[in-house]
């Protein structure tokens, strides 16, 4: 890491970065009002702000399209690259992130926009590359999205290609993935060898990519405990595997008030009466691990649980019923009330035994077939493993899964 980009120059052991300013609503899904708005004067005035501040980083998202819900949470967003590069110009000091969708760029175009960006911001540019995730999204650029693994062979190559071009002229390049015949690019960035690069994958593949290519990973964790063994487990991998020091960011949020009461009382009303839980449904629904990591924090707590059945409530939520893409491609209830009101009639559910040698690891009882739906129901007093499989199978099957009290 050079000592130009604040990430890394910076004297604080913690160093603060502010998440998702360029994409709507922020990281809160919420149809509060006051939340961003993703105008130019409104990024340049938070960028100033934070900058004064001292804060050493500006994180953008990522997004091509929203979530659906009230809010089509993030529907509205800038591009990272271009948006850094106006930010570069407007401020002096902080660090500035673009987010990189791997398979919507391709590698000599990428690593001749981010020398032009550092040189824009004279040396405080940082990229976080992501592998690609959100599928309707990837597939608007008439790709389709790889087998999770393959996404980060592709990462891979695409990196080690962009670190070439941003220390060698002139060489062949031939891989799995790209083939740069006479690969030239000029001006080289001014960190050297190259900027700051950042991650954020948690799976083994997402791991080993950050541990081979990163200066820092993102981590995630439902709790402090658990995240700290996420984050030393990340810089072991690292250091053992590669001989490389990774540090590691993570994300919070902060609620703003002049008392601690009232900013209780904000969280409650921006969370509990206008949260825009179907676009969270509908994230959360992207990917299997996210769900997972979601239905395991679950485990054990009913309030947390009957947080979630309010989802399924109809008129709230685009899980509770059958599925169609709307223009959107966000997935609406068909009737939301059918399958609720089996639920809540104690509907017609056809138990079917296990079947271990089809499914290994498939639980005994406890996961049924709703009639005629074709969805999941987990009692509520699942095990672990129970719901670690359910989560599972039904992203595999496309199947939905519905909770019973029991
Ligand atoms: C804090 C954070 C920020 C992320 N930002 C983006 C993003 O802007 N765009 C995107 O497509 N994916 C984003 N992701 C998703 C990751 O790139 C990755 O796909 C996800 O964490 C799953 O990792 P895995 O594939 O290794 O399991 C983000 C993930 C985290 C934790």
């Amino acid at each position: 890491m050079t000592s130009s980009n604040p990430i890394a120059g910076s004297p604080n052991r913690l160093k603060l970065g502010v998440f998702g300013l360029n994409v709507s609503s922020g990281c809160a899904m919420t149809s509060a009002p006051d939340t961003l708005k993703i105008e130019w004067d409104e990024s340049v005035r938070i960028a100033r702000a934070a900058e004064a501040a001292g804060i050493e980083a500006l994180v953008p998202v990522a997004r091509w399209r929203g979530f659906g819900g009230v809010t089509n949470f993030n529907h509205r967003s800038f591009e990272t690259l271009t948006w850094a590069a106006g930010l570069a110009a407007a401020t002096e000091r902080i660090g500035i992130f673009a987010t990189v969708h791997v398979p919507t760029v391709r590698p000599v175009r990428a690593a001749k926009e981010i020398a032009t960006i550092d040189h824009i911001s004279r040396g405080r540019f940082a990229l976080n590359i992501v592998a690609g995730w959100n599928e309707p999204e990837i597939r608007m650029f008439g790709v389709s999205q790889r087998e999770h693994d393959q996404r980060y062979a592709y990462a891979d190559e695409f990196t080690t290609l962009l670190k070439r071009l941003w220390t060698e002229n002139g060489f062949d390049f031939s891989g799995d993935f790209f083939k740069v015949p006479g690969a030239y690019s000029e001006p080289k960035p001014v960190q050297r060898p190259w900027p700051l690069i950042m991650s954020a994958g948690n799976s083994p593949a997402g791991r080993d990519f950050a541990a081979r290519h990163a200066d820092l990973n993102f981590a995630l964790g439902p709790d402090l405990t658990t995240l700290a063994a996420t984050c030393a487990d990340i810089k072991r991998l690292a250091r053992e595997r590669y001989g490389r020091a990774l540090s590691v960011f993570t994300m919070g949020y902060v609620v703003c008030r002049e008392t601690e009461r009232e900013a209780l009382r904000y969280r409650d009303y921006y969370v509990k009466e206008k949260g825009d839980f179907a676009a969270a449904h509908n994230l959360l629904d992207v990917d299997s691990q996210f769900a997972e990591r979601a239905w395991r924090s679950i485990q054990g707590d009913d309030r947390k649980l009957h947080r979630w059945l309010l989802r399924l409530a109809p008129g709230r939520n685009a899980r509770a019923g059958g599925r169609r893409n709307d223009r959107d491609g966000a997935r609406r209830i068909r009737r939301p009330h059918t399958q609720l009101g089996r639920l809540r009639r104690g509907y017609r559910a056809v138990s079917r035994p296990a079947s271990p040698a089809a499914h290994p690891g498939r639980p005994a009882r406890r996961v049924e077939t709703l009639a005629g739906a074709g969805d999941l129901l987990v009692h509520a007093d699942a095990d672990a493993k129970t719901l670690r499989w359910a989560t599972s199978f039904a992203h595999t099957q496309r199947k939905q899964i519905v909770y019973r009290l029991t």
